[in-house]
């Protein structure tokens, strides 16, 4: 049984930002209209701009929140009136800080506040390291409650900005204080993934390289770079995609039964995952570039002509890398990770591709070969999972098809949660069951840094392509 959640004073640094209105503000109503939001909880934005008003800025908050599908104007507006609030923090200097302080002790006190905290950064990653000296230089780190500090990713550049990120958090917060994002951990499915694995006892025998030929996971994007060319810039596709949200999916695939679903266990048991992997072999790895093309029917410039990103920017949009788990389980089962930004559709799934038949008893009307089940885990969007088997077609003839069974979980469940909802609540609840531990992102990072020094070509692909043709050299 989850834990309550304490009401708390959650301060977002970066609460101008887009993420705050696209996701966080949003999914901070959905979770009150749920009712799951302890009373007495205040939200406090910060930002940049110094005139900015509590009245303006909750008037921004009720837009996105509105943008965001709710339609209940004057529910949006009241609960804006009630709990939101604004700070500017300017160049964020010691006196930036020093008001920032007094605004929150002020709340508090009005609202006979628990001094229970949180504090959000939902800002540029150079910017983690900072924020939190400032919060403890301030002492905004101590309170007569709890305070607890959730950072977005990525978390670091590397192996060493993220030990050296890890150093400055330190100096100030315990590992228990600390939330590290990966809003991937949030969304149903991705949770569903352990569900399906250890809820159900038929799976877990099939679950080896006894059984599976090899495992696939694929985040594909339509989208691009939206105007984040100065961030993206930095990161590309390894880092910001790879490095967190596949190998999150990719563990949580591979390992083995934890203890309980906890923290502690979940963790220690995706950290063995992350030690057991090879080193990353240079021709195990496919980076590419989209150029000019068509996404969705509509003309879509290539990433070089995007704003603000440097006309020979070597930025890889898309990757492709094959990993091998060495441990008994997977020893000998390629695991293949792929994601790309103009990528022909909007689809993230893990699939799953068991072994064939020994022997081939029977034909396939095509004139195939024996065909192996398939799992598909559809992460998004129509999430839900399907299933192939060989059926035998109707008729005389002794020939068999693949066909798929189905779940759907809007059949079955209609719409699901946002995983910031998810993640937020569980924040307030101090369960850190979906966060991701120091050791898993430096596990993580110790893997990925030499990719990162690897000398690849950057492959052009058209956007609404499927990627560079050469990645198929790797999962042929
Ligand atoms: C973010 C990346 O973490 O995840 C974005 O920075 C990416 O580049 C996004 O588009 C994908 O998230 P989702 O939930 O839309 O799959």
């Amino acid at each position: 049984m989850a834990n309550k959640p304490d009401p708390c004073l959650l301060t977002i640094f970066g609460g101008t930002g887009d993420l705050s209105h696209r996701k966080i503000l949003p999914a901070l109503y959905e979770m009150s209209a749920m009712g799951q939001m302890p009373s007495g909880t205040l939200i406090l934005g910060v930002g940049r701009n110094e005139n900015k008003t509590d009245e303006m800025f909750r008037r921004d908050v009720e837009e996105s929140i509105t943008r965001a599908g709710h339609q209940n104007q004057k529910d949006i507006q009241k609960w804006c009136n009630g709990r939101v609030f604004y700070q500017g923090i300017g160049k964020g200097t010691k006196a930036n800080f020093g008001t920032l302080k007094s605004k929150i002790e002020a709340l508090e006190k009005k609202h006979r506040g628990t001094g229970n905290r949180i504090f959000h950064l939902a800002i540029p990653p150079e910017s983690f390291g900072p924020t939190a000296k400032s919060l403890g230089e301030s002492g905004l780190n101590r309170s007569t409650g709890w305070t607890r500090v959730v950072i977005e990713k990525p978390f670091g550049h590397d192996y060493k900005t993220a030990v050296a990120l890890n150093d400055v958090l330190y100096q100030y917060f315990s590992e228990d204080q600390i939330y590290r994002i990966d809003h991937y951990l949030g969304k149903e499915t991705v949770q569903n993934v352990l569900a399906f694995r250890f809820g159900n006892s038929i799976f877990e025998s099939l679950w080896n390289r006894e059984k599976i030929e090899k495992v696939e996971i694929l985040v594909a994007e339509e989208l691009g770079i939206e105007s984040r060319a100065d961030y993206y810039e930095k990161s590309g596709a390894l880092r910001d995609m790879i490095q967190n949200h596949l190998t999150q999916l990719l563990t949580m695939t591979a390992m083995e039964i934890p203890l309980a679903f906890e923290a502690t266990d979940l963790r220690f048991e995706k950290v063995k995952v992350l030690r057991s992997i090879d080193p990353i072999e240079e021709k195990d790895v496919v980076l590419g570039q989209y150029t000019e093309g068509e996404v969705d029917g509509n003309g879509v410039r290539g990433y070089r002509q995007e704003a603000d990103v440097r006309r020979d920017s070597k930025t890889p949009t898309y990757a492709s890398l094959k990993l091998s788990i060495n441990n008994w389980r997977w020893h000998g089962v390629p695991f293949y990770l792929t994601t790309g930004k103009r990528l022909k559709e909007h689809k993230s799934e893990i699939v799953v591709t068991f072994r064939c038949p020994p022997v081939a008893l029977f034909k396939s009307k095509a004139g195939r070969g024996t065909q192996p089940n398939v799992l598909v885990i559809a992460i998004q969007p129509n999430e839900g999972f399907r299933i192939s088997f060989q059926i035998k077609q109707p008729g005389t003839e002794m020939a068999v098809e693949p066909e798929w069974m189905h779940f759907s979980y809007s059949e079955a469940f209609g719409p699901i949660p946002e995983a910031y909802h998810t993640l937020l609540l569980d924040v307030m609840r101090g369960d850190q069951t979906l966060f991701v531990s120091a050791e898993e992102t430096l596990e993580s990072w110790k893997l990925y840094t030499p990719v990162l020094k690897h000398r690849h070509e950057i492959l052009f692909y058209p956007a609404g392509s499927w990627g560079p043709k050469e990645a198929e050299k790797i999962n042929p």
